[in-house]
C-alpha cells in the first residue's frame, strides 16, 4: 500500500506561514493539505485563495489539497484553482449540485475529492464514485484542529474501502501514532495530521515514525 501523509497548514504558527510550508515540504511529507472554511458550514473561519497561492510561491512542487469546508463550494472551485489548488475536496453536505461541482472541478484540471461529516452516512459518497480521484472520512467534527478521533468512524471507512477496492481513501481529524494504524486497518491510505505533526520540533521524525508504524502493518 502507497501510504500518504499530509500535515495540516491549520495547525502551524500563524506568524510563519511560509516557513511552515516549507518545513512540512522538507520533512517529507506527501502533500499539504490546506483547510478553507466559511462559518456557514463550521463554526469558524480560515484563510481564502491567497494561502494557496502563498503555498504555490514557497514550495512549487509540494502538491496542493485543497479542504473545502463550505456550504457554496461551487461560487469558489475556479478561484482555488486559479490559485494553485491540485486537488480540492467538497462536502457531500454542501448546499449545492455535488456532481455538477465535482464535473466543474475536473473540467479545471484538478483533482476531485469527496467529504463526509462523521455524522454523514458514508453511502453519500457511493453514488459518486464514478466521479471522484479521492474520498476524504472525517474523523472529527470539521472547524478545529486537535479535537479528539471518533473511533466510530472507523466502519465507514471499513464499507468504503470494501465497495471501492481501488479509490484513495483518507482520514483528518485526530490522527496520531496509534489513530492512523486504526485507520489503516479500516482501509484508509491517506492521513492528514494537523496538531501531531506541526506540534513536533523534528516533523521528519515523526513523519518518518509514522510511516514505519505503517509500513509495519
Ligand atoms: C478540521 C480540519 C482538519 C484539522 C485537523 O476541521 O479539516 O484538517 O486541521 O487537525 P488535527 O490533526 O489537529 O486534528
Ligand atoms: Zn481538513
Amino acid at each position: 500500500m502507497n501510504f500518504r501523509i499530509l500535515p495540516s497548514l491549520l495547525a502551524a504558527d500563524p506568524g510563519r506561514l511560509a516557513e511552515e510550508i516549507v518545513r512540512a515540504r522538507d520533512s517529507g511529507a506527501d502533500a499539504l493539505h490546506i483547510d478553507i472554511m466559511d462559518p456557514h458550514f463550521v463554526p469558524n473561519i480560515s484563510y481564502g485563495p491567497d494561502i494557496v497561492v502563498l503555498a504555490r510561491r514557497v514550495a512549487p512542487g509540494f502538491h496542493r489539497n485543497v479542504h473545502l469546508m463550505m456550504s457554496r463550494p461551487d461560487l469558489f472551485v475556479e478561484k482555488f484553482a486559479a490559485a494553485g489548488a491540485q486537488t480540492i475536496q467538497i462536502h457531500a453536505e454542501a448546499e449545492c449540485g455535488v456532481g455538477e461541482t465535482l464535473d466543474a472541478i475536473r473540467r479545471l484540471g484538478v483533482r476531485r475529492g469527496l467529504v463526509v461529516n462523521p455524522e454523514t452516512p458514508v453511502e453519500a459518497i457511493f453514488p459518486h464514485l464514478g466521479e471522484i480521484d479521492e474520498a476524504l472520512v472525517m474523523t472529527v467534527h470539521p472547524g478545529y484542529g486537535g479535537q479528539k478521533f471518533i473511533e466510530a468512524c472507523l466502519p465507514k471507512i471499513e464499507r468504503l474501502r470494501e465497495r471501492a477496492p481501488g479509490l484513495d481513501i483518507m482520514i483528518d481529524g485526530g490522527a496520531n501514532r496509534e489513530t492512523i494504524v486504526l485507520a489503516a486497518k479500516a482501509g484508509a491510505d491517506m492521513f492528514v495530521a494537523g496538531s501531531h505533526l506541526f506540534g513536533k520540533a523534528d516533523m521528519a521524525a515523526e513523519i518518518g515514525e509514522l510511516r514505519r508504524r505503517l509500513e509495519a502493518l
